[in-house]
């Protein structure tokens, strides 16, 4: 079914509804002339074109692409009436839509029920919330995360006055479990951050391994999986190789969780997810509301949410994906699996390759490489690296649009020979292959890329 029919119908259907509390009159303030509409229209359409193509496969760059028709159906309804996910009060049938996607996000990581949980605006909301619960139960004592993990840890643990310690990465930048084991000696440790898929290169750190390093020490496990956490409904598959699958399984054993819907989960922006293993945590939530809570004694989605107001309509394009695409292999998985044989095919090439090399071994679906024909020091393979990029980009008439990516020269091999280290970091070359249809464009993208080698 096209987007425009699925959205006209939903919106008609709203229509419908809304008719049967009488007619009524808008008022004239808010009247707009047909034609001036157009025009603006018109005009804003224009601007937006000033973007680049997030939906077509030849966008090989950022974490970035349009959400699903479902979805976009989805929110446009619910945006018709505009509840508000704070309060019952404020949109009944979209928090009960939440409190549903929430419990199969808790399933899909194996979280025992009820686990205590909603969505949020960002990743970054939903880690701040862990981190939030972290320090609440460990006053006093510091965060750990790896090199790799996102800066809104390093960030947000600085707005909440947490101090932190930084875990060194393996070359694989998977975090060093030895390293970590080292640092929770001392007790000052209170909560552990592993990454399900870093931003970076997409790497699953060892979460099994981390999990009894936190246990021994007796610390917090948060596993943030805002990139890489919906890969954990393909924890059985044989497309992730067994360290990561058994990554993804012991997720189970986090006290808390954070994904990102508008990463993996086909949502527009504005859609993360928290999640805790022991609901006994929202007792730190505890406020008092005296405007908000009145309809019912039922949970509040407020009450248990550091933000305020929240889009009902991101939980309703949610709900409505999830019940298309149910959080399973045959569901959602098909278009992860996709993503991930695109990466494996992908890197395959950049292998054989006699100009370009892959930098180590995805674990998602994420593909770092460098022009590698006559690469010495990390100065020669960084600016290549960059003239690629800008040169992709500039060809208007088959462009191809990559991103770049810091890493440190240690990374950067090769064949089996390290880079001359005149700088401690080399700038690379970095595609997100989140987009299931690159799974069939994967030879072009190598073969563009190559051809501007
Ligand atoms: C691993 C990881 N954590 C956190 C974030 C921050 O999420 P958001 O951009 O939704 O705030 C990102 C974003 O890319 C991420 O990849």
């Amino acid at each position: 079914m096209d987007l425009e029919v699925l959205i006209g119908n939903a919106i008609r259907e709203i229509r419908k509804w809304e008719g049967g509390f009488g007619p009524y009159d808008r008022h004239a303030s808010t009247h707009l002339e047909t034609d001036k509409v157009a025009g603006v229209l018109g005009e804003y359409t224009e601007r937006l074109k000033n973007n680049y193509p997030f939906f077509h496969p030849r966008y090989a760059g950022q974490m970035l692409k349009p959400p699903h028709p479902a979805a976009i159906a989805g929110y446009v309804a619910a945006m018709c009436i505009n509840p508000n996910n704070h309060a019952l009060d404020g949109g009944p049938a979209t928090a009960e839509m939440e409190l549903e996607v929430m419990k199969q996000l808790a399933d899909m990581f194996g979280f025992a029920q009820p686990a205590l949980g909603h969505l949020t605006t960002s990743g970054t909301m939903a880690n701040i919330e862990a981190l939030w619960v972290a320090r609440s139960l460990h006053p006093e004592k510091s965060v750990a995360f790896s090199a790799d993990a996102h800066y809104t840890h390093a960030r947000m643990c600085q707005v909440l006055g947490i101090p932190t310690r930084k875990v060194p990465t393996e070359v694989s930048g998977r975090m060093d479990v030895s390293a970590l084991k080292r640092a929770l000696r001392d007790g000052n440790v209170g909560t552990v951050v592993a990454t399900a898929g870093t931003t970076g290169q997409g790497m699953v750190d060892p979460v099994a391994d981390i999990a009894a390093a936190c246990k021994e020490a007796g610390v917090r496990l948060h596993v943030d999986g805002a990139y890489g956490g919906f890969y954990a409904i393909l924890k059985d598959s044989d497309l992730l190789t067994a360290e990561t699958r058994q990554s993804l399984k012991a997720i189970s054993l986090a006290d808390s969780v954070v994904v990102d819907p508008h990463k993996h989960g086909l949502q527009p922006y504005g859609c993360g997810a928290v999640l805790f293993a022991d609901p006994a945590v929202g007792r730190l939530y505890k406020h008092d509301s005296p405007y908000t809570y009145f309809t019912s004694d039922k949970l509040h989605l407020g009450e248990i949410s550091l933000e305020c107001s929240r889009a009902g309509a991101a939980a309703g394009a949610l709900w409505m994906t999830l019940k298309l695409l149910p959080l399973t292999p045959d569901g959602l998985g098909g278009v992860l699996a996709a993503c991930r044989r695109a990466a494996v095919k992908w890197h395959g090439l950049l292998k054989a390759s006699k100009v370009l090399s892959p930098v180590g071994v995805p674990d998602l679906d994420i593909v770092t490489y460098f022009p590698s024909v006559g690469a010495g020091s990390a100065s020669e393979v960084s600016k290549a690296s960059q003239a690629v990029f800008e040169k992709g980009m500039a060809d208007t008439d088959d462009p191809v649009f990559l991103s770049t990516l810091r890493v440190p020269t240690r990374r950067v091999r090769v064949g089996k020979s390290p880079l001359k280290r005149d700088k401690n970091d080399t700038l690379v070359l970095r595609s997100v292959l989140m987009k299931p249809e690159q799974e069939h464009y994967v030879e072009w993208l190598h073969g563009k890329v190559e051809g501007l080698v």
